[in-house]
């Protein structure tokens, strides 16, 4: 299997990172610059993304984590979380936080599995007054 490789995207991934269409491409852009986004390939094939963002501009969140279907279930989502805590660990942080929508079970799973805990829940912040589950990892 390919190795997974996980490095800051670079403006020449815009495209990529901005594909789920949630925010502008401009915003993107600037998250881009400040070493919010990160990008995960196999070979030269980008397969997955992670932006990053940090509420009160102090606790490191994880906004969005994305893998390519066709990607998924081979340890991209998990190889890219390592990076990220790796990253926040050498710049001082102790806690990184995540969230997912009260209505996607599968998600849920993966942070559970990938060693977060369930923190509390924003109900129905939602389009369709669907909720968000928010979860908590201790970077030790
Ligand atoms: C959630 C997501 C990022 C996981 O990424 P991934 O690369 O597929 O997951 P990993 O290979 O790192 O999975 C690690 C473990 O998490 C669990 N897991 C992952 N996806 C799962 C699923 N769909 N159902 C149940 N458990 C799952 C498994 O235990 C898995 O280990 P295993 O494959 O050895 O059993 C990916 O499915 C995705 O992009 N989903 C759509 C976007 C989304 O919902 N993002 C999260 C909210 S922001």
């Amino acid at each position: 299997m390919a190795e997974i490789d996980i490095r800051f995207a670079t403006p020449s991934d815009l495209d990529f990172v901005k594909q789920d269409g949630y925010i502008p491409a401009e915003v993107v852009k600037r998250k881009i610059e400040w070493q919010e986004v990160l990008v995960a390939s196999k070979d030269t094939t980008l397969v997955g993304y992670l932006r990053l963002e940090y509420l009160w501009s102090l606790v490191p969140y994880i906004a969005l984590i994305y893998v390519t279907p066709e990607h998924r279930r081979q340890g991209v989502g998990i190889t890219m979380l390592h990076f990220v805590e790796e990253f926040l660990r050498n710049r001082g942080f102790n806690v990184l936080y995540s969230s997912s929508q009260a209505n996607e079970a599968e998600p849920q799973t993966w942070h559970r599995r990938a060693g977060f805990e369930e923190c509390g829940i924003i109900s129905g912040i939602n389009a369709g007054g669907v909720g968000e589950v928010f979860f908590r990892k201790w970077l030790k």
